[in-house]
């Protein structure tokens, strides 16, 4: 192993041009920390790279164009259209204008039946919510990339990277055009009383929106041939870190970030997004929440304290439950107990697929419960400790964090918003 220098994972879309401006996750990391993890890990080009926790695919990008055999986890849909999107070639960008508008044009000869029980009816009026609905059409007839033809909506995972990037389009354009249902907390979109207050666009803003939308995001990278390297597309799919549908012993290398312990509800973060693939109905909202790692939500089926999951994490457990403050031992306890729970079941999982001697980073945010200080990387390095990983390195950083912030709670108990990530490098013992 050579010396250690890997880039801040804070993404700072500033300085250089990468398509993680494409799509504002504020979960995701820097493409420039997982370019610098996979020359520090030196593999040869036929290994295996696995996000569990792909998100919006920056691992699964960077592996890719470095040549590498990617594989991207994420059980969020929004996220798997975002992450195959970012596998567009370059060469296509060229003619992204030209192509926006033939789909606008496509668009008026689609025909669609009924919108009444449509997601995207929460926020608008039927009549924009068909313009939107003949514009995915016109997109989803062009993914022609597979042999299999025209893509049955739903079934996301055979979607092409040119698709999947129009499709980014759309999310731009809700988002856009939805902005005056925006509340000061980043992660809620708030929902219309009434129908009569839901919004009618037009055609003529819809089109605009995209076209700038599309626009926009080959203006962001430019339209050069980039140096890829590819040899192997990325399988990218979505599926639970909890069971990888992967042999054991079959990864060279996984680099990744779990899921926050923040509270933030990553898929109600992503329900307009949702409502454009089509799955808003509470019980899927509530059914994907529930399998989120680091939900608010409260899963029924009992859970038992183990002591794999370390000293750190059930003395936290411990001080959550006698905590003073309201609803500490009635919920926030039972929302880390399901935390630390799967979490630890997908470190497992992880074990299970890597290859013995195999390198495995991930990347952690500190955050708080009120006072009491959530340290993940000591709880991750536990939870290694007890499936016998070794721990060869520990980089801090020191970032600035507004998200971290959002909940009131935090900032009465604390003044500072600062936080404090680390990249963790564990080598599976063999
Ligand atoms: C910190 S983010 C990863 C961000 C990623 N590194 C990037 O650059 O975009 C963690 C991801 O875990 C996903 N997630 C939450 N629970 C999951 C589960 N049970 N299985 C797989 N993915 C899950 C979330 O949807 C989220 O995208």
């Amino acid at each position: 192993m050579s010396s250690i220098k890997l880039s801040n994972p804070k993404r700072n879309n500033s300085n250089k041009r990468n398509k993680s401006s494409w799509f504002d996750y504020y979960a995701g990391y820097s493409p420039e920390f997982v370019e610098d993890a996979l020359n520090y890990l030196n593999l040869s080009l036929d290994s295996v790279i696995l996000d569990p926790w792909n998100g919006s695919g920056t691992t699964t990008q960077i592996a890719e164009d470095l040549g590498y055999r990617a594989i991207g986890y994420d059980i969020n849909p929004v996220m798997l259209i975002v992450a195959k999107a970012k596998g567009i070639d370059n060469k296509y960008l060229k003619n992204v204008e030209e192509e926006a508008h033939e789909l606008i044009d496509e668009s008026h000869n689609c025909v669609i039946e009924g919108t009444n029980d449509d997601p995207l009816s929460i926020w608008l009026h039927p009549s924009s919510v068909l313009i939107f609905r003949k514009l995915e059409m016109a997109i989803l007839n062009k993914n022609l990339v597979s042999d299999k033809g025209k893509l049955q909506k739903y079934n996301f995972e055979s979607i092409s990277s040119k698709v999947a990037f129009y499709y980014l389009g759309l999310f731009k354009t809700i988002k856009k055009l939805l902005f005056p249902f925006r509340s000061s907390n980043p992660t809620w979109i708030k929902r219309p009383k009434l129908t009569s207050e839901r919004m009618k666009i037009n055609e003529d803003e819809v089109f605009e929106s995209f076209l700038t939308s599309m626009t926009e995001m080959v203006s962001s990278i430019g339209t050069e041939s980039s140096k890829k390297k590819v040899k192997n597309r990325a399988i990218i799919s979505v599926n639970t870190s909890e069971s990888l549908p992967l042999s054991s012993n079959s990864v060279d290398a996984i680099i990744t970030s779990p899921p926050y312990c923040t509270r933030i509800d990553y898929a109600i973060a992503t329900v307009l997004e949702l409502a454009i693939l089509g799955f808003s109905s509470e019980n899927y909202l509530t059914e994907l929440r529930n399998k989120m790692i680091g939900t608010p939500t409260i899963i029924k089926e009992p859970i038992e304290i183990k002591k794999e999951w370390g000293t750190f994490a059930n003395t936290f457990l411990k001080l959550v439950a006698e905590h003073e403050s309201k609803a500490s031992r009635s919920y926030y306890y039972k929302v880390y107990l399901q935390y630390f729970n799967s979490m630890y079941n997908s470190i497992k999982e992880i074990n299970r697929v890597m290859k013995g001697g195999s390198y495995c980073i991930l990347v952690v945010q500190d955050s708080y419960y009120k006072d009491i200080l959530i340290d993940l990387s000591t709880i991750f390095s536990e939870m290694g400790e007890s499936l016998s990983w070794r721990v060869e390195n520990k980089i801090s950083y020191q970032n600035k964090r507004t998200l971290a912030s959002i909940h009131q709670d935090t900032r009465k108990y604390r003044k500072s918003s600062a936080v404090s990530e680390s990249a963790l490098i564990f080598q599976k013992v063999n």
